[in-house]
């Protein structure tokens, strides 16, 4: 019999993948329910499809299964402040937006926090039971970026960071996107 695995080993390896961190959101019954999320993730392109994992234990959870459509904002550098607020459990729940600056969005008029560099809208497609979180995956019904900033926040080993891109973009020469100069590591675009 092989040892069980190791609760902690399992937590740290976890740990030690770096993400990005998105606020997701939703109204129910005209009330904001918002969390940090790092469990997101691109699924499918064609349809366009992501998909977010929700623990059952948050507040969050029944809303987002009640509604059927959620809010993406994927954070910039300067969304620390607000990824940690919603991320602090017991935080009351009426009127937790008003330290987090922020617009609606043009669907379903969810909160998007505006310290983030893109915007998706998404309804959900299918619900998965992943144990004690629920796995989301979303058809994506709108989607929208800034020019105005270009650093994402990031999140490795319970620590917030930043990003330091490499002047080589994998997309090649020839192909469009951001373009940093050799000596630059704040960003470019
Ligand atoms: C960086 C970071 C990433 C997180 N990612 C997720 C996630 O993907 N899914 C989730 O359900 N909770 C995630 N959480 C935890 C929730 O943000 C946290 O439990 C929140 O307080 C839940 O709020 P609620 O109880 O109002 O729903 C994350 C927390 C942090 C700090």
């Amino acid at each position: 019999m092989p040892d069980p695995l190791d609760d902690a080993a399992f937590r740290a390896a976890l740990g030690r993948f770096a993400s990005g961190v998105t606020v997701v959101s939703t109204v129910y019954e005209g009330v904001d329910y918002a969390i940090t999320a790092s469990a997101f993730s691109s699924v499918s392109l064609d349809p366009p499809r992501v998909l977010l994992c929700v623990d059952s234990h948050n507040r969050f959870h029944h809303p987002v299964l009640q509604t059927g459509t959620w809010a993406v904002s994927i954070l910039a550098d300067e969304g620390q402040d607000v990824a940690t607020w919603l991320a602090t459990r017991g935080r009351p729940l009426e009127h937790q937006l008003d330290r987090v600056p922020h617009h609606r969005s043009p669907r379903t008029g969810a909160a998007l926090a505006d310290d983030a560099l893109a915007w998706l809208e998404c309804r959900t497609w299918q619900a998965y039971d992943g144990a004690d979180h629920t796995i989301l995956v979303g058809s994506v019904e709108w989607a929208a970026t800034t020019d105005e900033r270009d650093d994402p926040l990031m999140y490795y080993r319970s620590h917030y960071g930043s990003l330091v891109r490499r002047p080589v973009s994998e997309r090649g020469p020839d192909l469009p996107g951001p373009v940093l100069e050799p000596d630059t590591d704040s960003g470019g675009g």
